[in-house]
């Protein structure tokens, strides 16, 4: 074993994954397809600890709550079984932008932590094998070890893994409006309307026609098409997600204002779609040359980044570890 350090960034649903049909491997009910991003990064770097009971977890300086700990250990687990290995480890992971703030930093957590733990372990993986290893960790996290545009498969453990698409170059308008950790996460909030929404089956049929039309879409490079299938795609989840018992809203007044903005822009003749999370931020999808503007024409609705398609996850030279909390002070 040795210590390695990984990076892998977000990743932005165009069709979203919202539902799962076998929760303790991760399997979605859908399809789904993103961009991951090149911003908001986290660095991950994993150490062997011979002399360890357990695994250890440090987030952004601090060490880790009980559940972010027992995901982590869980999802290492898979790690040592596919390595034959007991070993515990000493997990250090920093992100770029706040945790849980509705970026997607489990996407980039776990897929950096996928990619760092496999190579701490000596795992032989391809990029297949590491989306399907990241998976383990959250599901959005297989697309983050793919570059740029990834769909990612619906099928049996075999199967579900991410894969690059063709897509016409786009760029993203991150709005943030609030940076606080979301009230209610993905993964409850996914079971509450698997088990209590009356559109679930409708959802999950219609995602499997809106990701083939997107797939087609992005080889045609008809960025139009992309756009007007990721908002309706979007406001479709939102809906669903609304129609849960009890009911979860996700998005805030100033999220629907900007939603709004984004169609007046379009009637301007200035094209701009939107979309988003598990959360109140709003990502607007625009073609490259018109990135500015529309960022320009949303200033004052929330905190603007222009961002574009990045890389897939990878390790980092060595020399790149991320710092132990209490290093220096001894
Ligand atoms: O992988 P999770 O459990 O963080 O779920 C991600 C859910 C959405 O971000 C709302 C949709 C998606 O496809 O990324």
């Amino acid at each position: 074993m040795r210590t390695t350090t990984a990076r892998a960034y977000p990743n932005i649903a165009l069709i979203k994954y919202w539902g799962k049909r076998d929760e303790s491997r991760i399997l979605p009910a859908a399809g789904s397809l993103s961009v991951t991003l090149d911003a908001f990064e986290t660095t991950t770097t994993v150490v062997p600890n011979p002399a360890g009971d357990a695994d250890s977890l440090e987030l952004d300086g601090q060490p880790a709550d009980e559940e972010q700990t027992r995901r982590t250990t869980a999802f290492l687990d898979h790690v040592r079984s596919l390595a034959g290995s007991e070993q515990p480890v000493i997990v250090r992971s920093r992100n770029s932008v706040p945790t849980g703030a509705g970026l997607a930093s489990s996407a980039s957590g776990f897929a950096a932590l996928a990619t760092a733990a496999a190579a701490a372990f000596e795992l032989d993986l391809d990029t297949r094998a590491l989306s399907r290893l990241a998976r383990l960790g959250s599901g959005s996290a297989c697309r983050s070890v793919v570059p740029r545009v990834a769909v990612w498969h619906a099928g049996d453990d075999q199967a579900s893994y991410a894969e690059p698409v063709d897509a016409p170059d786009m760029r993203m308008v991150v709005v943030t409006v609030d940076r606080g950790r979301k009230p209610v996460s993905s993964r409850a909030a996914m079971r509450l309307t698997a088990a209590t929404s009356p559109f679930y089956d409708a959802w999950v049929s219609s995602t499997e026609d809106s990701l083939a039309a997107m797939i087609d879409a992005c080889r045609d490079g008809d960025f139009t098409r992309i756009g007007e299938i990721t908002e309706s795609h979007a406001l479709r989840m939102h809906a669903l997600i609304q129609s849960t018992t009890p009911p979860i809203r996700f998005l805030r007044p100033q999220s629907v204002a900007i939603f709004d903005a984004v169609e007046k822009l379009r009637e301007n003749g200035l094209e701009a779609y939107s979309t988003a999370d598990a959360g109140p931020n709003v990502i607007v999808l625009v073609r490259p040359e018109n990135a500015e503007a529309v960022a320009a024409a949303l200033d004052g609705l929330g905190e603007l980044r222009i961002v574009g398609p990045g890389p897939g996850a990878h390790p980092l030279p060595e020399g790149s570890e991320v710092p132990a909390a209490t290093e220096g002070i001894s």
